[in-house]
Protein backbone atom coordinates (compact mmCIF):
# COMPACT_ATOMS: atom_id res chain seq x y z
CA UNK A 1 0.00 0.00 0.00
CA UNK A 2 1.63 3.45 -0.95
CA UNK A 3 1.62 5.77 1.56
CA UNK A 4 3.88 8.56 0.31
CA UNK A 5 4.57 10.26 -3.57
CA UNK A 6 6.84 12.49 -4.83
CA UNK A 7 5.33 14.35 -7.90
CA UNK A 8 7.29 16.30 -9.95
CA UNK A 9 5.41 19.16 -12.55
CA UNK A 10 2.79 19.05 -9.57
CA UNK A 11 1.31 21.96 -10.64
CA UNK A 12 1.11 21.34 -14.23
CA UNK A 13 -2.18 20.21 -16.07
CA UNK A 14 -1.67 16.03 -15.56
CA UNK A 15 0.27 16.61 -12.66
CA UNK A 16 -2.01 18.92 -10.87
CA UNK A 17 -4.73 16.34 -11.88
CA UNK A 18 -2.79 13.66 -10.41
CA UNK A 19 -1.86 15.54 -7.45
CA UNK A 20 -5.96 15.66 -6.52
CA UNK A 21 -6.32 12.01 -6.97
CA UNK A 22 -3.66 11.05 -4.77
CA UNK A 23 -4.81 13.56 -1.68
CA UNK A 24 -8.57 11.67 -2.28
CA UNK A 25 -6.75 8.51 -1.77
CA UNK A 26 -5.20 9.50 1.52
CA UNK A 27 -1.80 9.70 0.25
CA UNK A 28 0.68 11.56 1.13
CA UNK A 29 2.57 14.05 -1.59
CA UNK A 30 5.73 15.83 -1.78
CA UNK A 31 5.17 18.15 -4.54
CA UNK A 32 7.46 19.89 -6.59
CA UNK A 33 7.03 22.49 -9.44
CA UNK A 34 9.18 25.22 -10.77
CA UNK A 35 6.12 27.11 -11.76
CA UNK A 36 7.49 27.30 -15.07
CA UNK A 37 4.44 26.56 -16.58
CA UNK A 38 2.18 25.16 -13.83
CA UNK A 39 0.02 27.16 -11.98
CA UNK A 40 -0.89 27.56 -8.15
CA UNK A 41 -4.37 27.50 -8.69
CA UNK A 42 -3.97 23.64 -10.03
CA UNK A 43 -3.65 22.05 -6.40
CA UNK A 44 -4.94 22.57 -2.76
CA UNK A 45 -3.57 25.66 -1.49
CA UNK A 46 -3.79 24.01 1.94
CA UNK A 47 -3.77 20.37 2.58
CA UNK A 48 -2.60 18.55 5.54
CA UNK A 49 -1.39 15.91 3.42
CA UNK A 50 0.41 17.56 0.71
CA UNK A 51 3.97 19.81 0.77
CA UNK A 52 3.90 22.31 -2.09
CA UNK A 53 7.68 23.13 -3.01
CA UNK A 54 8.79 25.90 -5.34
CA UNK A 55 11.83 24.05 -6.78
CA UNK A 56 13.43 23.05 -10.34
CA UNK A 57 14.38 19.46 -10.62
CA UNK A 58 17.86 20.93 -10.96
CA UNK A 59 18.05 22.55 -8.05
CA UNK A 60 21.31 21.56 -5.55
CA UNK A 61 18.89 21.68 -2.55
CA UNK A 62 16.53 18.64 -4.56
CA UNK A 63 18.43 15.79 -2.97
CA UNK A 64 17.74 17.04 0.94
CA UNK A 65 13.93 17.16 0.56
CA UNK A 66 13.49 14.15 -0.81
CA UNK A 67 16.11 11.94 0.96
CA UNK A 68 13.95 13.54 4.27
CA UNK A 69 10.90 13.08 3.15
CA UNK A 70 11.97 9.22 1.84
CA UNK A 71 9.00 8.72 -0.69
CA UNK A 72 7.60 5.07 -1.76
CA UNK A 73 7.17 6.15 -5.17
CA UNK A 74 7.82 9.10 -7.70
CA UNK A 75 5.91 10.44 -10.52
CA UNK A 76 8.44 12.24 -12.74
CA UNK A 77 5.91 14.68 -15.24
CA UNK A 78 8.26 17.78 -14.61
CA UNK A 79 9.49 18.61 -18.40
CA UNK A 80 9.44 21.12 -21.13
CA UNK A 81 6.77 19.95 -23.06
CA UNK A 82 7.02 22.14 -26.44
CA UNK A 83 7.98 20.50 -29.32
CA UNK A 84 8.02 24.18 -31.32
CA UNK A 85 10.41 25.34 -28.33
CA UNK A 86 12.73 22.34 -28.58
CA UNK A 87 13.34 22.80 -32.34
CA UNK A 88 14.08 26.50 -31.48
CA UNK A 89 15.63 25.83 -28.12
CA UNK A 90 17.38 22.25 -27.95
CA UNK A 91 19.92 23.15 -24.71
CA UNK A 92 16.84 24.63 -22.65
CA UNK A 93 15.20 21.20 -23.62
CA UNK A 94 17.43 19.15 -23.00
CA UNK A 95 18.69 20.74 -19.83
CA UNK A 96 15.49 20.34 -18.21
CA UNK A 97 14.20 17.10 -20.08
CA UNK A 98 17.78 14.85 -19.96
CA UNK A 99 20.17 16.78 -17.23
CA UNK A 100 16.60 17.12 -14.29
CA UNK A 101 15.60 13.51 -15.14
CA UNK A 102 19.27 12.05 -14.17
CA UNK A 103 19.53 15.09 -11.79
CA UNK A 104 16.36 12.99 -10.40
CA UNK A 105 17.55 9.39 -10.74
CA UNK A 106 20.83 10.69 -8.96
CA UNK A 107 18.59 11.04 -6.19
CA UNK A 108 15.93 8.45 -6.23
CA UNK A 109 19.31 5.75 -6.76
CA UNK A 110 19.98 6.25 -3.59
CA UNK A 111 16.46 5.48 -1.61
CA UNK A 112 14.98 1.97 -0.61
CA UNK A 113 14.59 -0.31 -3.26
CA UNK A 114 11.09 -0.83 -2.67
CA UNK A 115 11.39 2.93 -4.50
CA UNK A 116 8.89 3.19 -7.82
CA UNK A 117 9.56 5.67 -10.22
CA UNK A 118 6.83 6.24 -12.89
CA UNK A 119 7.82 7.70 -16.35
CA UNK A 120 5.87 9.48 -18.44
CA UNK A 121 7.03 10.34 -22.03
CA UNK A 122 5.76 10.97 -24.77
CA UNK A 123 3.50 8.49 -27.85
CA UNK A 124 2.90 11.39 -30.31
CA UNK A 125 6.59 11.47 -30.75
CA UNK A 126 8.84 9.12 -29.93
CA UNK A 127 8.00 7.15 -33.05
CA UNK A 128 8.17 10.20 -35.57
CA UNK A 129 6.43 8.90 -38.56
CA UNK A 130 5.23 5.30 -38.28
CA UNK A 131 5.00 2.57 -41.11
CA UNK A 132 2.54 0.54 -39.52
CA UNK A 133 -0.26 2.20 -37.83
CA UNK A 134 -1.76 2.42 -34.77
CA UNK A 135 1.90 1.89 -34.13
CA UNK A 136 2.60 -0.43 -31.39
CA UNK A 137 5.61 -0.28 -28.42
CA UNK A 138 8.32 -2.02 -30.47
CA UNK A 139 8.14 0.34 -33.66
CA UNK A 140 11.90 2.10 -34.43
CA UNK A 141 12.05 5.13 -32.22
CA UNK A 142 12.66 8.10 -34.82
CA UNK A 143 11.83 11.42 -33.12
CA UNK A 144 11.59 14.41 -35.47
CA UNK A 145 12.02 16.72 -32.83
CA UNK A 146 14.40 17.32 -29.66
CA UNK A 147 11.49 17.18 -27.43
CA UNK A 148 11.37 13.58 -28.65
CA UNK A 149 14.80 12.26 -28.46
CA UNK A 150 15.07 14.04 -25.04
CA UNK A 151 12.37 12.00 -23.59
CA UNK A 152 12.96 9.27 -25.49
CA UNK A 153 16.73 9.56 -23.38
CA UNK A 154 15.75 8.71 -19.99
CA UNK A 155 14.13 5.66 -20.93
CA UNK A 156 17.61 4.22 -22.01
CA UNK A 157 18.40 5.90 -18.27
CA UNK A 158 15.57 3.87 -17.09
CA UNK A 159 17.54 0.59 -18.21
CA UNK A 160 20.60 1.42 -16.81
CA UNK A 161 19.80 2.61 -13.77
CA UNK A 162 17.49 -0.62 -13.01
CA UNK A 163 20.81 -2.73 -14.55
CA UNK A 164 23.30 -0.68 -12.26
CA UNK A 165 20.80 0.17 -9.06
CA UNK A 166 17.90 -2.09 -8.69
CA UNK A 167 16.11 0.99 -9.52
CA UNK A 168 12.27 -0.24 -10.47
CA UNK A 169 10.16 1.48 -13.22
CA UNK A 170 7.67 2.12 -15.23
CA UNK A 171 6.91 3.92 -18.12
CA UNK A 172 4.18 5.20 -19.99
CA UNK A 173 3.78 6.81 -23.52
CA UNK A 174 1.43 8.74 -23.71
CA UNK A 175 -0.59 10.14 -26.55
CA UNK A 176 -2.05 13.82 -26.53
CA UNK A 177 -3.41 14.24 -23.41
CA UNK A 178 -6.06 16.51 -23.19
CA UNK A 179 -8.42 17.81 -20.32
CA UNK A 180 -9.30 20.28 -17.27
CA UNK A 181 -6.49 22.07 -16.31
CA UNK A 182 -4.51 22.03 -19.48
CA UNK A 183 -2.66 25.35 -20.22
CA UNK A 184 -4.28 27.24 -22.81
CA UNK A 185 -1.53 30.17 -23.69
CA UNK A 186 1.22 27.29 -24.06
CA UNK A 187 2.06 26.37 -27.35
CA UNK A 188 1.22 22.44 -26.68
CA UNK A 189 -2.33 21.24 -26.16
CA UNK A 190 -4.33 22.30 -28.98
CA UNK A 191 -7.67 21.34 -26.91
CA UNK A 192 -7.17 23.74 -24.72
CA UNK A 193 -5.77 26.27 -27.11
CA UNK A 194 -9.10 26.13 -29.40
CA UNK A 195 -11.31 25.76 -26.53
CA UNK A 196 -10.30 29.17 -24.82
CA UNK A 197 -9.86 31.35 -28.05
CA UNK A 198 -13.55 30.14 -29.27
CA UNK A 199 -14.99 30.92 -25.63
CA UNK A 200 -13.00 34.40 -25.72
CA UNK A 201 -13.41 35.20 -29.49
CA UNK A 202 -9.44 35.46 -29.54
CA UNK A 203 -7.65 35.08 -32.91
CA UNK A 204 -6.23 31.32 -33.53
CA UNK A 205 -4.66 29.52 -36.58
CA UNK A 206 -4.78 25.43 -37.50
CA UNK A 207 -1.24 24.85 -38.70
CA UNK A 208 -1.10 22.99 -41.75
CA UNK A 209 -4.00 22.11 -43.80
CA UNK A 210 -5.62 20.44 -40.17
CA UNK A 211 -5.37 16.61 -41.62
CA UNK A 212 -2.87 15.37 -39.52
CA UNK A 213 -4.15 13.01 -37.13
CA UNK A 214 -3.21 12.58 -33.44
CA UNK A 215 -4.29 9.67 -30.46
CA UNK A 216 -6.35 12.33 -27.92
CA UNK A 217 -6.63 10.39 -25.20
CA UNK A 218 -8.53 12.46 -21.97
CA UNK A 219 -6.68 13.01 -18.62
CA UNK A 220 -8.71 10.93 -16.31
CA UNK A 221 -8.12 8.01 -18.52
CA UNK A 222 -4.15 8.83 -18.18
CA UNK A 223 -4.37 9.08 -14.34
CA UNK A 224 -6.11 5.65 -14.28
CA UNK A 225 -3.24 4.52 -16.31
CA UNK A 226 -0.83 6.32 -14.23
CA UNK A 227 -2.14 4.71 -11.10
CA UNK A 228 -2.39 1.11 -12.49
CA UNK A 229 0.92 1.48 -14.03
CA UNK A 230 2.03 2.44 -9.40
CA UNK A 231 0.77 -1.02 -8.75
CA UNK A 232 2.20 -3.50 -11.33
CA UNK A 233 5.75 -4.79 -11.62
CA UNK A 234 5.64 -4.19 -15.68
CA UNK A 235 8.37 -1.74 -17.04
CA UNK A 236 6.07 -1.12 -20.18
CA UNK A 237 6.91 0.90 -21.62
CA UNK A 238 3.06 0.98 -22.34
CA UNK A 239 1.16 3.23 -25.07
CA UNK A 240 -1.61 4.71 -23.25
CA UNK A 241 -4.05 6.37 -25.99
CA UNK A 242 -7.42 5.22 -27.78
CA UNK A 243 -5.48 3.03 -30.57
CA UNK A 244 -8.24 6.29 -32.98
CA UNK A 245 -6.72 8.97 -34.45
CA UNK A 246 -8.85 12.02 -34.76
CA UNK A 247 -7.26 15.08 -37.21
CA UNK A 248 -7.19 18.44 -36.05
CA UNK A 249 -10.69 19.92 -38.48
CA UNK A 250 -12.03 17.02 -36.76
CA UNK A 251 -11.62 18.19 -33.31
CA UNK A 252 -12.01 22.01 -34.49
CA UNK A 253 -15.25 20.58 -35.10
CA UNK A 254 -16.37 19.07 -31.92
CA UNK A 255 -15.00 21.81 -29.88
CA UNK A 256 -16.96 24.15 -32.34
CA UNK A 257 -20.22 22.08 -31.55
CA UNK A 258 -19.58 22.40 -27.84
CA UNK A 259 -18.43 25.99 -27.66
CA UNK A 260 -21.47 27.19 -29.91
CA UNK A 261 -18.80 28.59 -32.64
CA UNK A 262 -19.43 28.97 -35.94
CA UNK A 263 -16.60 30.46 -37.66
CA UNK A 264 -14.01 28.95 -40.12
CA UNK A 265 -10.42 27.83 -39.48
CA UNK A 266 -8.14 29.72 -40.28
CA UNK A 267 -5.10 27.71 -42.12
CA UNK A 268 -1.31 28.61 -41.65
CA UNK A 269 1.90 26.79 -42.40
CA UNK A 270 3.11 23.74 -40.52
CA UNK A 271 5.19 24.05 -38.01
CA UNK A 272 8.98 22.29 -38.32
CA UNK A 273 8.93 19.01 -35.47
CA UNK A 274 4.95 18.50 -36.04
CA UNK A 275 4.07 14.90 -36.97
CA UNK A 276 1.47 14.18 -39.62
CA UNK A 277 0.11 11.14 -38.22
CA UNK A 278 0.29 8.82 -35.23
CA UNK A 279 -1.91 6.48 -33.87
CA UNK A 280 -0.80 4.41 -30.99
CA UNK A 281 -1.40 0.68 -30.25
CA UNK A 282 -2.65 0.39 -26.59
CA UNK A 283 -2.91 -3.65 -26.54
CA UNK A 284 -0.03 -4.15 -24.49
CA UNK A 285 -1.52 -1.92 -21.85
CA UNK A 286 -4.64 -3.61 -21.94
CA UNK A 287 -2.95 -6.85 -21.25
CA UNK A 288 -0.51 -6.24 -18.92
CA UNK A 289 -1.79 -3.62 -16.79
CA UNK A 290 -5.87 -4.49 -17.55
CA UNK A 291 -5.98 -0.44 -18.06
CA UNK A 292 -8.65 0.46 -21.09
CA UNK A 293 -9.71 3.94 -21.60
CA UNK A 294 -13.27 5.11 -21.27
CA UNK A 295 -14.03 8.42 -22.48
CA UNK A 296 -14.54 8.79 -26.21
CA UNK A 297 -12.86 12.27 -27.94
CA UNK A 298 -16.53 13.82 -28.02
CA UNK A 299 -17.62 12.81 -24.32
CA UNK A 300 -13.77 13.94 -23.22
CA UNK A 301 -14.28 17.48 -24.98
CA UNK A 302 -17.83 17.57 -23.88
CA UNK A 303 -16.11 17.71 -20.34
CA UNK A 304 -13.65 19.29 -21.00
CA UNK A 305 -15.53 22.39 -22.76
CA UNK A 306 -17.49 22.20 -19.31
CA UNK A 307 -14.76 22.79 -17.09
CA UNK A 308 -13.26 26.03 -19.20
CA UNK A 309 -16.54 27.46 -19.23
CA UNK A 310 -16.68 27.75 -15.23
CA UNK A 311 -12.96 28.20 -15.46
CA UNK A 312 -11.91 30.75 -17.97
CA UNK A 313 -9.49 33.61 -17.04
N1 LIG B 1 0.17 16.79 -22.31
C1 LIG B 1 0.48 15.84 -23.18
O1 LIG B 1 -0.18 15.67 -24.22
C2 LIG B 1 1.63 14.91 -22.91
C3 LIG B 1 1.85 13.86 -23.81
C4 LIG B 1 2.91 13.00 -23.58
C5 LIG B 1 3.72 13.17 -22.48
N2 LIG B 1 3.50 14.21 -21.63
C6 LIG B 1 4.40 14.37 -20.49
O2 LIG B 1 3.63 14.52 -19.32
C7 LIG B 1 4.31 15.37 -18.40
C8 LIG B 1 3.39 16.47 -17.91
O3 LIG B 1 2.98 17.24 -19.03
P1 LIG B 1 1.80 18.32 -18.94
O4 LIG B 1 1.03 18.24 -20.18
O5 LIG B 1 1.11 18.21 -17.63
O6 LIG B 1 2.66 19.65 -19.01
P2 LIG B 1 2.72 20.93 -18.06
O7 LIG B 1 3.63 21.92 -18.71
O8 LIG B 1 1.35 21.36 -17.68
O9 LIG B 1 3.43 20.32 -16.78
C9 LIG B 1 4.81 20.28 -16.60
C10 LIG B 1 5.10 20.86 -15.25
O10 LIG B 1 6.51 20.78 -15.02
C11 LIG B 1 6.92 22.00 -14.42
N3 LIG B 1 8.34 22.16 -14.70
C12 LIG B 1 8.93 22.46 -15.89
N4 LIG B 1 10.26 22.54 -15.74
C13 LIG B 1 10.53 22.25 -14.43
C14 LIG B 1 11.71 22.18 -13.66
N5 LIG B 1 12.92 22.42 -14.19
N6 LIG B 1 11.61 21.85 -12.35
C15 LIG B 1 10.39 21.63 -11.77
N7 LIG B 1 9.24 21.71 -12.46
C16 LIG B 1 9.30 22.02 -13.77
C17 LIG B 1 6.05 23.08 -15.05
O11 LIG B 1 5.97 24.25 -14.27
C18 LIG B 1 4.72 22.33 -15.13
O12 LIG B 1 3.96 22.52 -13.96
C19 LIG B 1 5.56 15.86 -19.13
O13 LIG B 1 6.64 15.06 -18.72
C20 LIG B 1 5.25 15.62 -20.59
O14 LIG B 1 6.42 15.39 -21.35
C21 LIG B 1 2.47 15.09 -21.82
Amino acid sequence: MLKKALITGAAGFIGSNLTHKLLDKNIEVLAIDDFSSGKINNIPKKHKNLSLNKMSILDENLEKLIMDFNPDITYHLAAQISVSSSTKNPLYDAKINIMGSINLLEIIKKLDQKHKFIYVTSGGTVYGEPKNLPAPENNPIEPLSQYGASKYSIENYLKIYNKLYQTKYTILRLGNVYGPKQDPHGEAGVVAIFIKAMLTQKHFEIYGDGKNQRDYIYVDDVINAIMLAAESNEFGPFNIGTGIGTSTNKIFSIISKYCEFSDLPIYSKPRPGDINKIILDINKAKKEINWFPKFNIDEGIKRTVDWFRKNVD
